[in-house]
């Protein structure tokens, strides 16, 4: 089969699955993934005839993107904050959502010697890059999932950076400082969350490829108590933070007033709820 020919059938094969703009954007990723040409060589080559081997391997990935399974998954990996990220279906794909919290937590916080936890860490996206960003820092990050932590812990490595890494469930857990190693008597400068926030009946909006493959651990909470990390966080936070200290959080974009009002009644001194680049209420910060 010739190029071109690959591209009409990977067309007709996602027809209605997805919308016309986004199979123009898999195309691109899977021909530079697989033989590894660049879109702009895509014409060049499109008399090419594609070998059996590349053949094979593009007509499988074609038919994994038809049972709406993410193109990150099937690759591998993620890009988040121009860095490369390993996933699996045991972590959430970085959002660029969270790409923009990770940006105003670096830009509200000098690279200086402070300790920084990352609570519900998936991939590390947020403790890694904020890691890197502020060479200073010691950072900490826990996940309720071990194998998301491996993921997490091989990506610090491929990134060079350090990450302290353990598993706690956070709803169970009743103070902050004994993950500190040195030091009971430590506190946290910054804390930051991505909590699971999606209620079960946010669901119908939920795109197929998200709710058929991405961990549901990540992503779910009870309509009953959707707000539950948040109160959780937001009382270890306040008893663990230096005084001065910052809470970031993401957040539900339909619960924006209520989640900042759940944060100020622990007594933060301001909080302050931003929008993401979509308008949507989106993060939080609070100062102690
Ligand atoms: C929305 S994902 C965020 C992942 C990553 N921080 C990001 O921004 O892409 C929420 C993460 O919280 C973790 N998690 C869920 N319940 C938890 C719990 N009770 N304690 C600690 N982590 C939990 C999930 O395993 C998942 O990795």
């Amino acid at each position: 089969m010739k190029l071109f020919e690959f591209r009409n059938f990977f067309f007709d094969r996602l027809e209605g699955v997805y919308p016309e703009e986004e199979i123009l954007a898999l195309f691109r990723v899977v021909m530079e993934e697989v033989p590894g040409y660049k879109a702009y060589e895509i014409t060049l080559r499109r008399d090419e005839v594609l070998s059996d081997g590349t053949l094979d391997e593009l007509l499988k990935i074609t038919a994994r993107l038809k049972a709406e399974e993410p193109v990150q998954y099937i690759f591998g990996h993620a890009t988040f904050m121009g860095r490369v990220f390993e996933v699996d279906e045991n972590t959430l794909i970085p959002r660029q959502e969270t790409e923009e919290l990770v940006a105003w937590i670096t830009e509200e916080t000098p690279d200086a010697e402070l300790n920084i936890l990352d609570i519900g860490t998936g991939t590390g996206c947020i403790a890694i890059s904020l890691a890197a960003a502020l060479t200073r820092a010691e950072v900490y990050a826990i996940d309720i999932s071990s194998k998301t932590l491996e993921i997490a812990q091989k990506n610090a490595s491929s990134n060079h950076v350090d990450v302290r890494f353990m598993q706690r469930d956070i709803l169970k857990t009743t103070s902050l400082n004994d993950l500190f190693k040195a030091s009971k008597d430590q506190r946290f400068d910054v804390i930051v969350s991505n909590p699971p926030y999606v209620r079960d009946l946010e669901k119908q909006e939920i795109k197929n490829n998200v709710l058929k493959h991405e961990p549901s651990q990540a992503l779910f909470v009870s309509d009953r108590d959707p707000l539950i990390f948040y109160r959780k966080i937001s009382e270890l936070a306040y008893q663990n933070l230096s005084p001065g200290g910052k809470l970031f959080f993401e957040i539900n974009q339909y619960l924006g007033q209520e989640t900042k009002d759940l944060v100020a009644s622990f007594g933060f001194s301001e909080v302050v709820l931003r929008k993401d680049l979509s308008g949507n209420d989106r993060m939080i910060k609070a100062i102690k």
